[in-house]
C-alpha cells in the first residue's frame, strides 16, 4: 500500500533558517521597541469562546466568512483567534490591571481567507494595545511604536522611497456621531443602489459603513463619491484628532489623510490608521494598522473602558522588506567547525567545551575522511577550524585554522596551540 504522504494545508507555510532567524530578530526587535515603550507583554490563548470574535462586528469579513470555529468535545463553541484585540479585551476584563494598561503581543492569527502571496489562513502579527485611557497623545505613542520599529527593520515612513511605508490616517468619530453618517450613507449608495456591486449591495444592509472597504472596481466611484465622515463627528472626537495630527507632526512621523479608510473591523471608534508598502500590489499591501476601539472593553463584559492599539502583519512586513530590500537574514553560520579523524571523543569533547565558553560550533558526524569534513567546514560559512588528528591528540594539541573569506586561503593563518589555551586564540580569529 503506498504510504500517505501530506503536505502542509492550503494558506500556511513551514518557515525554516535562515527566515526564522529573521522571524527572530524581527520579533525581538519589536519586543524591545515596546519595553522602551512601557509596554509589558500578553500571551493569550489561541483560541477563545468564539462569541469573543463575533463581537468584532457580524458584517466584516473576518467574523461572517472566516472565523475558524468548531464545537469542541465538550460542545462549546471555540474559535481560533483572527486576531488579539479582542482577546486582549477579554483578558482586561477578566484580569483588571491597572490603566492606562499597555501591552504587547506577538503570535500567530487565523483567518479562513483566500491563500494568495501575502495572505495565509495561519500568519503572524506583532502588536500593542492599551487599555482605559481617552488621550490621544496614546494614539500618537502606538502610531510612533509602530513607525519607529518599521524604521528599524528598514522601512520608512517618509514618502518617495522603495522602502516606504504609507500612514493613512482617518478619524470615525463616537458612536453617537454615526448615526447620521450612517443615514448620509445610506441614502448616498441607495439613490445609487443600481451602481452598486450585488456583494456591496449586501453588505450595505448590514453595515453601510464596511462598503466603504469595497476594493471592488465596480464601485470605487460610488465609495469615491460618498459622504466622509470628518464632516459628521462630533467637536471633542474632531479636536482628539486635531490632536493627534499635531502630535505626529511634532514627531516628524508623515501621514496621509484617508477620509474613507474604515478598516476590516467594526469595533473602531475615532482615530484609525493603515500602514501601506509601496513595494507591494495593492491588493495585499496593508503590513499593519490599527485605531481606537472605546466600547469593546465593555462589549465582552467588562468596565467600560476605552481602548487603542494596532496589529503589523510579519509575514507581509517582511514581504515588504524582501521587496524593498531590506533586513535581509542574519547572518546564521556557526562560528566554528570541529574536524576530527581520531575516531575517539576528541571531537565531541572539543566541541563541548567550545560551545560552553559561548561560541557557535558544529561538526561532522559518521567518521568522514578528513578531506570530507574540511569541505564540510568549507561549505558551513564557519570562519575557523579546529583540527584533531592522531598526532595533535597525541600532543594535548588542537591545530586552529582561520577560513575566513575574506583573505587567500593561503594567507589565512593556521597554528598549533595547547588544547587547554585554545579558546582565547580563537576568539581573536573571530574578531572582525
Ligand atoms: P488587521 O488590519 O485585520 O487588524 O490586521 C493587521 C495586519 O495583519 C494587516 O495589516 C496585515 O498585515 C496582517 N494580516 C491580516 N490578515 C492577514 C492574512 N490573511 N495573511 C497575512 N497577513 C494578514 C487587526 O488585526 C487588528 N486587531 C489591529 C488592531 C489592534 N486594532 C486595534 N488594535
Amino acid at each position: 500500500m503506498a504510504r500517505p504522504s501530506f503536505q502542509a494545508a492550503p494558506g500556511t507555510r513551514d518557515l525554516l533558517s535562515p527566515d526564522t532567524d529573521r522571524w527572530r530578530l524581527f520579533t525581538a526587535l519589536f519586543a524591545e521597541e515596546a519595553a522602551r515603550a512601557g509596554f509589558g507583554q500578553i500571551v493569550p490563548p489561541m483560541f477563545e469562546d468564539a462569541g469573543v470574535f463575533t463581537r468584532l462586528g457580524e458584517a466584516s469579513d473576518v467574523v461572517s466568512k472566516e472565523l475558524y470555529d468548531f464545537e469542541d468535545k465538550g460542545g462549546r463553541r471555540i474559535a481560533l483567534r483572527p486576531e488579539f484585540t479582542a482577546s486582549v479585551c477579554r483578558a482586561y476584563a477578566q484580569n483588571r490591571q491597572l490603566t492606562p494598561w499597555k501591552t504587547w503581543y506577538v503570535g500567530s492569527a487565523f483567518r479562513y481567507d483566500k491563500p494568495q502571496k501575502g495572505r495565509y489562513r495561519q500568519f503572524d502579527q506583532v502588536g500593542a494595545e492599551v487599555i482605559g485611557s481617552h488621550d490621544p497623545d496614546l494614539d500618537i505613542e502606538l502610531i510612533a511604536l509602530a513607525s519607529r520599529f518599521y524604521e528599524r527593520v528598514g522601512l520608512t515612513t517618509t514618502q518617495g522611497q522603495p522602502n516606504s511605508v504609507t500612514l493613512m490616517l482617518n478619524s470615525l468619530g463616537d458612536k453617537a456621531d454615526r448615526p447620521a453618517y450612517l443615514a448620509a450613507l445610506q441614502s448616498h449608495f441607495q439613490a445609487n443602489l443600481g451602481e452598486l456591486s450585488e456583494q456591496s449591495a449586501k453588505t450595505l444592509e448590514l453595515n453601510p459603513l464596511r462598503v466603504l472597504d469595497s476594493k471592488r472596481r465596480e464601485d470605487a466611484e460610488l465609495v469615491a463619491a460618498a459622504p466622509i465622515l470628518s464632516d459628521f463627528i462630533s467637536d471633542e472626537a474632531g479636536a482628539a484628532f486635531e490632536r493627534v495630527q499635531a502630535g505626529l507632526a511634532a514627531l516628524n512621523i508623515p501621514f496621509t489623510i484617508a477620509p474613507r479608510l474604515v478598516r476590516g473591523l467594526d469595533y473602531y471608534t475615532r482615530t484609525t490608521f493603515e500602514f501601506a508598502a509601496t513595494s507591494l500590489d495593492a491588493a495585499q499591501n496593508a503590513v499593519g494598522g490599527g485605531g481606537r476601539y472605546d466600547g469593546l472593553v465593555a462589549d465582552l463584559g467588562g468596565p467600560d473602558e476605552p481602548g487603542v492599539g494596532f496589529a503589523l502583519g510579519i509575514d507581509r512586513t517582511l514581504l515588504a522588506c524582501d521587496e524593498a530590500s531590506v533586513f535581509a537574514a542574519p547572518d546564521t553560520a556557526v562560528d566554528v567547525w570541529v574536524v576530527s579523524t581520531t575516531g575517539d571523543l576528541d571531537g565531541l569533547a572539543i566541541t563541548d567545551e567550545l560551545r560552553r565558553a559561548g561560541l557557535r560550533v558544529d561538526r561532522s558526524f559518521d567518521h568522514r575522511s578528513m578531506k570530507a569534513q574540511m569541505k564540510a567546514a568549507n561549505r558551513s560559512g564557519a570562519a575557523v577550524a579546529v583540527i584533531v588528528g592522531d598526532d595533535e591528540a597525541a600532543a594535548g594539541t588542537v591545530s586552529v585554522r582561520s577560513m575566513r573569506s575574506d583573505r587567500q586561503s593561503d594567507d589565512r593563518p593556521q597554528f598549533e596551540i595547547s588544547r587547554s589555551e585554545m579558546v582565547g586564540p580563537i576568539k581573536e580569529l573571530l574578531l572582525p
